[in-house]
């Protein structure tokens, strides 16, 4: 088989499948037993070493690296590949004692005690000391082995220090963005309340103890937090990567996550990988669209599914089972928005500790003849089948959402005008009205090019970036169209509000002026009165009462004060046109309303698909790979029309209707016969 050239580590050019392996927490027998179900399950991959440290290094001056060569060359002769992880997301008691500094503080400033997870200063010298160390010691001993393909650093980055370190430093990091205090003060508006600063010792982190209303300190401690953060990271990435240069090497991210900018963070990864665990209920198409979103952080590059649960969590309120065949349908989901692994966490579950009823490829009863082992079995025999048939394949998507961390900080910090401004669920809401309809879409950031893009949708773009607008217009010009909705260009990068109205930059090409915003009450609504007499739709949550000065009225609200003022624009700028939704529409609204942007760029997925069912294509070098994914509980048929397909998981020709039963998934490359 031809080596494909896109797959992340020429040692493994295939599709991963395996997961989060912790050998330390059992005796050696069992690792010879793990050995052969891994074999036996089709795992290929395992992730070793995330939360090793205390059994790699038990005093500062003594090693215990033998029982993990023992798992490498155990790993490696069974034909499985190795995801070396450093352990530097839970340092050992001994650190904490010896090095009290380390230990992190909470909002109040506190220092806390030792334990759990993630409870180090990520400014703390001796933390960076220490994990750099490790991470040393373990490139220098393993650079050359054969089981290694990737290297795992730390384990999900996580929330916060408020320690007096960290407020050092933040100040440190503040004279270089600011230069003076003047300057600061100006940006972050501190005449407001008196609370202008006088020296640069008064200024704190934003503790719950303290100051937490002044909102430029508040967005920048965020940044600041992301950027300590990912120093720890660049520290470990650097000194493995002078050590081994050609193994990538990445950490796990994990979805919408808000406490850490994760378009920052993907400039210093060689790999995208996030841990995949839906809240309850959470929808197909929520999790595709954080899939899209991992997809977008290194624009369109695939990514790994690092973790998910084969069956269940055990840290949500209610953590019910995937049902039979949902394993696998996720897993897939996940491969068709561009993930070229499916790993799992955890490969065997412990006797203790908070995760012993966390779901695993091996429960305690140490079987394999259990539904999970199947289905994992089962998926892992169909990963192997297809190999590399889709690794590297991209997504072609014509439209773009924007989304942004800073915005989403700086819009959910502001105090009005509704407390809960649901900025995620937002931009999901508008990326549904495409998945519903089977068009993809790719997530971008104010840093993207816009340019390759037929639509660019920007909703709740509140804070608005230097240069963003600029490029919008661009793409407006060239025939682009362009969405925004209520409470876009409020502010700008320092969190301060533009001076001309709103929205701000994006005027110019809204062609529109908001003059006031409305919030409404639960349960009240408006309506969006359709120009034409055509519709109406509902709306509720906030209102714009805006004036049109370019731009056309499309719709106007039908009740209340505003009753006929604007509710949806639309200017004509250049070749294109820019629409603006003044209010927070029902899902009815946005399928017309997207669906005749659709139509106007005459964008139709390659087969039409029964409600419920999705289609997704991803392009490799050879080929397209066409994912038909069944999220109902019930079969569906998909007509297939003139086209001829091959099955690649059981090689059948296929042609006029196929047949998925509840949750199944097929996988299809078109043929000429
Ligand atoms: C995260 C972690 C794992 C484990 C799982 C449990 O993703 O990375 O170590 O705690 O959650 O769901
Ligand atoms: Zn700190």
């Amino acid at each position: 088989m031809a080596t494909n050239n896109t797959a992340f580590s020429s040692k493994a050019p295939f599709l991963w499948h395996g997961g989060d392996y912790n050998p330390e927490q059992w005796p050696r027998e069992t690792w010879q037993e793990d050995f052969r179900l891994m074999n036996e399950a089709g795992v290929t991959v395992v992730t070793v070493g995330v939360f090793s440290w205390v059994s790699l290094q038990p005093a500062e001056d003594r090693y215990t690296f033998e029982w993990l060569d023992e798992i490498l060359n155990g790993l490696q002769a069974h034909g499985i590949k190795a995801i070396l992880a450093t352990p530097s997301a839970t340092q050992p008691a001994w650190v904490s004692q010896n090095y009290p500094e380390v230990l992190r503080a909470g909002e109040t400033g506190i220092r806390n005690g030792h334990g759990g997870r993630t409870n180090y200063c990520p400014n703390s010298p001796d933390y960076r000391r220490l994990s750099g160390q490790i991470a040393r010691k373990l490139a220098e001993r393993y650079k050359d082995h054969p089981a290694i393909i990737l290297w795992h650093i730390s384990n999900e980055y996580d929330s916060w220090c408020y320690c007096d370190t960290c407020a050092a430093r933040f100040r440190e990091w503040l004279k270089q963005k600011y230069s003076t205090l003047d300057e600061l003060n100006q940006r972050w508006w501190t005449a407001f309340w008196s609370h202008t600063y006088t020296d640069w010792a008064q200024i704190m982190p934003p503790r719950k103890t303290g100051e937490t209303l002044t909102h430029g300190l508040n967005v920048d401690y965020f940044r600041f937090m992301t950027e300590s953060q990912i120093g720890c990271y660049k520290n470990e990435r650097d000194i493995i990567r002078a050590i081994t240069p050609d193994i990538p090497i990445t950490t796990n991210l994990m979805g919408a996550y808000k406490p850490l900018d994760y378009r920052r963070w993907a400039k210093e990864m060689d790999i995208i990988a996030w841990d995949c665990y839906p809240k309850p209920n959470q929808s197909p198409g929520e999790i595709a669209f954080m899939h899209d979103t991992h997809r977008g952080l290194k624009d369109g590059q695939p990514f790994l599914l690092m973790e998910q649960t084969p069956s269940s969590q055990n840290w949500q309120v209610i953590n019910a089972l995937k049902r039979p065949g949902v394993l696998r349908l996720w897993s897939y989901l996940a491969v068709a928005h561009g993930a070229d692994s499916v790993l799992y966490f955890q490969w065997r579950r412990g006797r203790g500790g908070s995760e012993k009823l966390h779901g695993a490829v091996i429960e305690h009863s140490g079987r394999s003849d259990t539904r999970v082992f199947r289905e994992v079995s089962q998926l892992g025999a169909e990963l192997t089948k297809l190999r590399d048939a889709v690794l590297g394949g991209r997504i072609q998507a014509q439209v773009a959402i924007l989304f942004d961390w800073d915005n989403w900080h700086a819009l959910e910090n502001a105090v009005g005008p509704v407390r809960d401004k649901q900025y995620y669920q937002t931009v999901c809401k508008h990326y549904l009205a495409f998945y519903r309809k089977n068009i993809p879409v790719d997530v971008v950031f104010p840093d993207s090019d816009l340019s390759k893009y037929k639509v660019v949708l920007a909703p709740m773009m509140y804070m608005v970036k230097t240069g963003l607008a600029e490029k919008i217009e661009r793409l407006v010009e060239y025939g682009g169209t362009f969405v925004s909705t209520f409470l876009s260009g409020i502010v700008d990068e320092t969190d301060l509000a533009f001076e001309n109205g709103y929205p701000g930059p994006l005027s110019k090409v809204l062609g529109i002026h908001v003059e006031e915003i409305d919030a409404l009450y639960p349960g009240q609504s408006n309506s969006i009165v359709m120009k034409d007499g055509s519709e109406t739709f509902t709306c509720d949550r906030l209102a714009d009462l805006l004036h049109a000065e370019s731009a056309e009225v499309l719709a106007t609200y039908s009740t209340d004060f505003y009753a006929g003022m604007p509710a949806v624009t639309r200017n004509i700028y250049g070749n294109g046109q820019a629409y603006y939704l003044a209010s927070d529409p029902d899902d009815a609204f946005l399928d017309r309303f997207y669906g005749d942007i659709i139509e106007h760029y005459a964008m139709t997925p390659m087969l039409a698909m029964p409600e419920g069912v999705e289609i997704s294509v991803r392009h490799t070098e050879q080929q397209a790979v066409v994912f038909i994914l069944n999220h109902n509980t019930h079969t569906a048929t998909v007509d297939l029309k003139e086209l001829k397909f091959r099955d690649l998981l059981t090689d059948e020709p296929l042609s006029d209707n196929i047949v998925l039963d509840a949750y199944d998934v097929k996988i299809l490359v078109e043929t000429a016969e």
